[in-house]
This record gives structure tokens, C-alpha cells and sequence, in this order.
């Protein structure tokens, strides 16, 4: 009787020059964080965040898998390996739509488009994770008795679940910020229970996996229940959060998508791979902390799924334009600014629709030129992602010096002459600190209240921020609403300061 084959675990030799090359690859990527990390340095950040991903895709087209002496690895047959001119039609496609895509963007999709990429990485996860399950021997994940590696099928398992979980999550993020589906929270009832259900049935399915033998229809199965389930749960993870919670969701699915790599990387043996997806991975966790920090949220309740949202149920609603307000004009606000000693700016999305950046920019030089002292105020989730305002502000060219986070700034509005609002509503909201209700409640908010004046610009009275709440700001005594369109108000106030 012939002596059954003996399960000997494959050695991936490494090329010294492939680890050498995807080592440069994994410094340039920290020097991209690096640069990130302040809009002075952000754009040199993003040229080594580009020079290194250049080296990575380079390196591995050239790569071809070793296979280690005295190993019998089944030969991959043509059919096995795509050849160099498939995968440069393959980046051709998929790099001149990304290129159209990125071009033709509108600022304020970004958030949108952001959460469409991520998409993609968790699908990529998926099909890749799939693709070494259909075809283990292309991938090197068999031992010498022709199994895929016990190893290799955590690795494959968990990153098609963490893939799934991604793509669904991100899709459901891209309906809500595109407007497509309603962003007020879905609350299943018993969703906590479903969730862990949901979540151990996934954990129990990869075990049984990674101990399964032999192959066979039961163990497709298996692969397809953690593929089914995993989407399910990336879905039911988001619809509860609504609202203002956003920003964390965007950052979360952000970090998901680094760990969906960085598992493929593991599969596909790719050091590059592992090195990116880890660094994304938890740059998008710091990330999301500091957004739950920024927002009051406990950062489990969140990437629990809504977990305590339940203070934010209220939907969108619209301002009760029945109180007394004042409105003012683009003659009244240039007349009180150049009187003031200190201007605070508040920008929001509102500015990022109308593209007055550079008027803005403008007003704070004329106000300057009048012996006024001119700083700008953000807030971590003003407008529709991380840093938005930042960009927009560093894009009009407005000096850094003047640009202050929340915390920084704070105190200073109770000293301040003018609050100038520009397109923000959620982050000036007071009901953040005194209505537990309000679905904004916890939030940080700038103190405007505190300012001797308030001038506040958004288009009309009924318009409600992202979060669909009244603002009691509208209504206080040292308030002035400036209804237009931003970037025509800050014009007109521009002309009038000029006169
Ligand atoms: P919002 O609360 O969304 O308020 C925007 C304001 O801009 C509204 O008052 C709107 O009123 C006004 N507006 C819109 N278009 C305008 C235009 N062309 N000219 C003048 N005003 C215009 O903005 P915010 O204070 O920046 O707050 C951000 C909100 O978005 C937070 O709730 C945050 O949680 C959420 N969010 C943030 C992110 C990230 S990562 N930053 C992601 C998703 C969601 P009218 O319609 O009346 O003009």
C-alpha cells in the first residue's frame, strides 16, 4: 500500500531585491502619512505617497513566484498566470476611469467618491480571496498532498470577510452621503442581537473552514455562507448610523479597507501589500478615534453599529422660521467688520457648495488691510470629510497661521467682535450641548453664541444642516442673517469693503 503524501508546509523564499524594493515602497508610504498629516506638507506627502505605490505596482508585475528547491509544487499552467499585457489592459481600464472619475469630481463628492473607492478594495479583497480559493495552486497556498495551507485559509477566510464587510458598508456610506437613501438611522429592532449573531456565525464558519480537509462541495459552501454573511453584516453594521455620525462611518470603512489588503497581502504572499494595508488600516483607526473624540462618541458604540444612537433617532426636520429673526445685508456685515477688532471665520460645507474659498480669502485680506485681527475656526467634521475645510482654505491660499482647530479656538469667541458663519449649521448648533434629544447631542460645538455679533450666511431660513436640526443660533439677539448663496454674499461684502 503506497505511504499516504506527507503534508510538508511550503517555504516562500524571498528575492532580496523584491524585499528591497517593497521596503523603499513601505518608507515612502510612511513619509506619505507623514506629509499628510499638515496641509503645508500634505502635497509633497501625496507625491511620496505616489512614487511609492509606483515602486510597489513595478515590482510586483516583474515578480515571478520562486519555487523553492525541492518542492513539488504543481507547475501553473498559461491558463494560471495573467499575462503582462492582460494586467496592463487591466491597469490602463481601471486607471483611465479613476483618472476621469478624479477629474471630474466635485469637491463636495469627494465623501461620496471616497466611499466608492473603499468599495472597490473590499470587492478586489473578495474576488482575490475567491480567485485562491478556485485556484490555490496559482497562488502557492498548497502544501506537498495538494491541501491548501491551514494558514493560507484563515488568511483567504478572513479576508473575503473583512472584504465583504467593506464593500457592503461602503456602499450603504456612498447611498447616504450621495443623498440616494434617507441618512436618518435605520434601527432594526433587536439589531444588537442580529449583530453578534450575525458576527459569530462568520467567526464559527471561517473555524470550521480553516479545519476543514479534504475539500468538496461542503467546504464551497462554507466559503460562500462567510462571502453571504459578511455582506450582510458590512450592511447591517452602517444603516443605524445616521446623521452626524458620519464622518466616523467614512473613516471606519477607511481602515476596513487597509485590513481587507493587508489580509490579501497575506494570501498573495505580498510584503508591499501587507506593509500598505496595515499602515491604511490603522491610520483609518487613529483616524476614526479621533473623529468619535471630535463628535463625543464612543468609539465601540460606533463600529458596533449604532450602537447608542439612539439619542440621534430624530430625522431630518427643518427650522421653525416662526420665531423672530434679523436679516441683514452685505453693506450691514462689511460696515460692522471693519469696525471690529477680531473676526472669527466659521466655514462648513455650505462654503464648500458655493466655492468661496477664494473669496473668503479675499475678504480676510481686505479686513486685514483694515487693522483687523483675522482667524479661521474648524471644526474635525465641518463639511463632508475629514479635513475638508482645511483643504479648501490651504486651496485658496489662506496662511496657516490663521487657520485654528476647535479646541484651540474655542475660548476665544467670548473675547471675539464677529463670528462670521459661512455655510456651517451643525458645528455652531448650541442643542449639541443643551437639547439631549437632538441627534447632534454631545458634540463639540463652536461657542458663537458667545460673540458680540453673529453673522450668519446660508441661502433661506427653512435649510436645516446635515443633521436636519433647528439652530437657535438663527434666532439670538446678536445675530444677523446674510441669506445668499456664500460665494455672491462674501462678493458683495468684498465690493463693500472696497467702497
Ligand atoms: P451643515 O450642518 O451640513 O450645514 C451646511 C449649511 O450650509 C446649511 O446651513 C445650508 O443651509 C448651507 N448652505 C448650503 N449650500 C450653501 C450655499 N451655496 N451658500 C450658502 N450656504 C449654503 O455643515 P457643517 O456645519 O459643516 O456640518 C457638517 C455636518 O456634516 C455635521 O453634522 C457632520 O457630522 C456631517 N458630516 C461630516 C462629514 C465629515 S467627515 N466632515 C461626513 C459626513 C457628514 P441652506 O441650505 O439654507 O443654504
Amino acid at each position: 500500500m503506497p505511504e499516504p503524501a506527507l503534508a510538508v508546509p511550503v517555504i516562500h523564499e524571498v528575492n532580496p531585491w523584491v524585499a528591497l524594493a517593497y521596503l523603499v515602497a513601505g518608507v515612502f508610504f510612511i513619509l506619505a502619512l507623514r506629509g499628510l498629516s499638515s496641509p503645508s506638507t500634505s502635497r509633497q506627502g501625496n507625491r511620496f505617497g505616489m512614487a511609492g505605490m509606483a515602486i510597489a505596482v513595478f515590482t510586483t508585475m516583474l515578480l515571478k513566484a520562486p519555487v523553492p528547491e525541492g518542492q513539488f509544487l504543481p507547475e501553473p499552467t498559461a491558463a494560471d498566470l495573467a499575462t503582462l499585457v492582460q494586467i496592463l489592459i487591466a491597469i490602463a481600464i481601471g486607471g483611465g476611469i479613476g483618472f476621469v472619475v478624479a477629474r471630474r469630481i466635485q469637491m463636495t463628492a469627494m465623501p461620496q467618491l471616497v466611499a466608492a473607492f473603499h468599495s472597490l478594495v473590499g470587492l478586489a479583497a473578495v474576488l482575490v480571496g475567491l480567485a485562491a480559493w478556485l485556484n490555490p495552486g496559482a497562488f502557492d497556498i498548497v502544501d506537498t498532498a495538494g491541501q491548501i495551507l491551514v494558514t493560507s485559509r484563515i488568511e483567504m477566510a478572513l479576508g473575503i470577510a473583512i472584504g465583504a464587510i467593506t464593500f457592503s458598508g461602503s456602499v450603504i456610506a456612498f447611498l447616504k452621503l450621495n443623498g440616494s437613501m434617507s441618512g436618518s438611522p435605520i434601527m432594526l429592532p433587536g439589531r444588537h442581537v442580529i449583530n453578534l449573531g450575525v458576527l459569530a456565525a462568520i467567526i464559527v464558519l471561517v473555524a470550521a473552514y480553516a479545519l476543514s480537509g479534504a475539500g468538496g462541495p461542503g467546504e464551497g459552501l462554507l466559503i460562500v455562507w462567510i462571502t453571504l454573511l459578511a455582506f450582510i453584516i458590512g450592511f447591517l453594521l452602517i444603516i443605524p448610523i445616521g446623521g452626524a455620525d458620519m464622518p466616523v462611518v467614512v473613516s471606519m470603512l477607511n481602515s476596513y479597507s487597509g485590513w481587507a489588503a493587508a489580509a490579501m497581502g497575506f494570501t498573495l504572499h505580498n510584503t508591499a501589500m501587507i506593509i500598505t494595508g496595515a499602515l491604511v488600516g490603522a491610520s483609518g483607526a487613529i483616524l476614526s478615534y479621533i473623529m468619535c473624540r471630535a463628535m463625543n462618541r464612543s468609539f465601540i458604540s460606533v463600529i458596533a453599529g449604532g450602537f447608542g444612537a439612539d439619542a440621534g433617532d430624530a430625522g431630518p426636520g427643518v427650522a421653525k422660521t416662526d420665531r423672530p429673526w434679523k436679516r441683514g445685508s452685505a453693506e450691514d456685515a462689511a460696515y460692522l467688520m471693519k469696525e471690529a477688532e477680531t473676526v472669527i471665520i466659521i466655514p462648513g460645507y455650505g462654503m464648500a457648495v458655493a466655492q468661496a474659498q477664494h473669496v473668503l480669502r479675499e475678504m480676510g485680506d481686505q479686513l486685514k488691510e483694515h487693522g483687523v485681527s483675522v482667524k479661521y475656526a474648524i471644526h474635525p467634521v465641518a463639511g463632508r470629510m475629514p479635513g475638508h475645510m482645511n483643504v479648501l482654505l490651504a486651496e485658496a491660499n489662506v496662511p496657516y497661521d490663521e487657520v485654528f482647530e476647535l479646541e484651540d479656538i474655542n475660548s476665544e469667541f467670548a473675547q471675539a467682535d464677529v463670528a462670521f458663519i459661512i455655510g456651517a449649521n451643525d458645528v455652531v448648533n448650541p442643542a449639541a450641548k443643551t437639547d439631549k434629544s437632538s441627534p447632534i447631542y454631545g458634540m463639540p460645538v463652536f461657542d458663537v453664541d458667545k460673540a458680540k455679533q453673529v453673522f450668519f450666511i446660508k441661502r433661506s431660513m427653512g435649510g436645516v444642516g446635515y443633521a436636519g436640526v433647528d439652530n437657535d443660533v438663527f434666532y439670538m439677539d446678536q445675530t444677523m442673517m446674510l441669506l445668499s448663496d456664500a460665494k455672491k454674499m462674501v462678493e458683495e461684502i468684498n465690493k463693500a469693503l472696497a467702497d
